[in-house]
């Protein structure tokens, strides 16, 4: 049966078979490739979007549960050609290396943002448990990270 969801600002209605994830639409039917599969099973956040504004695992939701919600993925953020103030961060720190991890990264410190602008380090810490890199970059992550957090 058809789903309905708004995907970065779109309102988009998608025929497509209900044990699909999230993360294979968005993907595979979408060509939004800004989420990225490594674990599949939820514990490296590599596929992290926002969901009606909270981050969430992309691999682990199967598109009837996305049905009527709102999507945001790191296309979606770009807005008249700026970078958003948390993609720029990470440049301003050289939070990356390979950058297979900064779209999870960057999408998971959006929502911890939305939801306290002034996080401590304790809070930085925590928030960001879900996400993975296997870089190393955390102390640069961190840094941009708290750059914004003040
Ligand atoms: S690919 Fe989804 S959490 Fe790892
Ligand atoms: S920058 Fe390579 S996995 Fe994080």
């Amino acid at each position: 049966m058809p789903y309905t969801l708004t995907v970065n600002g779109k309102n988009l209605t998608l025929d497509v078979p209900a044990h699909r994830t999230l993360l294979q639409v968005l993907r595979d039917d979408l060509g939004l490739m800004g989420p990225r599969e490594a674990c599949g099973v939820g514990v490296c956040g590599s596929c992290t979007v926002l969901l009606d504004g909270k981050a969430i695992s992309s691999c682990l939701l199967l598109i009837p549960q996305a049905a009527g919600k709102n999507i945001l993925t790191i296309e979606g953020l770009t807005e008249n050609g700026q970078l958003h103030i948390v993609q720029q961060a990470f440049i301003d720190h050289h939070a990356f290396q390979c950058s297979f991890c900064t779209p999870g990264f960057i999408m998971t410190t959006i929502a911890l943002l939305n939801e306290n602008p002034h996080p401590s380090e304790d809070e930085i810490r925590e928030h960001l448990t879900g996400n993975l890199c296997r870089c190393g970059s955390y102390p640069e992550i961190l840094a941009a990270v708290r750059s914004l957090a003040g």
